[in-house]
């Protein structure tokens, strides 16, 4: 079975939405994947996500039950087939920490959009409602094209 690990900062608002989204569009074309988040840093450590992120991600229908932040752990490297960061300080932090060997799977989940400019998923944290819903947008186009290349 494929797995799956998106990474953001603090495991709250970008990587546990795309988590949902993917669980969705993934089990909607009865493709099975191990999918999991995480963040650069642990201080949201056992949090559910944040309650603006789920908010608009239950209006598009996602599922956020169950979630709850972690930090990145070394074996995380060694377990997971694709990791894909959230944005370029998530992608560099990744590829330092991680060891030489399994630093292939690592990449910018917007890198999947075929023809997009647009590298980060921005952060949302300290933004207003509309962050979120940009934020839905890029990720569920990300996880069309992720879905398209593996399933
Ligand atoms: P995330 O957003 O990386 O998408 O989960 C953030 C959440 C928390 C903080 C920063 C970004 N923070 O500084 O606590």
């Amino acid at each position: 079975m494929t797995s799956i690990l998106f990474v953001c900062l603090g495991n709250i608002c970008r990587s546990p939405s795309a988590e949902a989204v993917l669980r969705y569009k993934a089990r909607m074309m009865g493709f099975e994947a191990h999918i999991d988040s995480a963040g650069t840093g642990g201080w949201h450590e056992g949090e559910p996500p944040d309650p603006r992120a789920q908010a608009a991600g239950e209006v598009r229908g996602y599922n956020f039950k169950g979630q709850s932040a972690r930090a990145v752990r070394n074996d995380d490297f060694v377990i997971f087939d694709h990791i894909l960061a959230m944005d370029s300080h998530n992608y560099d932090d990744l590829i330092a920490r991680c060891p030489a060997q399994y630093r292939f799977k690592i990449r910018k989940f917007l890198a999947l959009i075929p023809d997009n400019a647009l590298e980060d998923v921005p952060d949302p944290y300290y933004g207003g409602a509309n962050g979120f819903e940009h934020v839905l947008d890029l990720i569920e186009a990300a996880s069309e094209a992720l879905l398209h290349e593996i399933a």
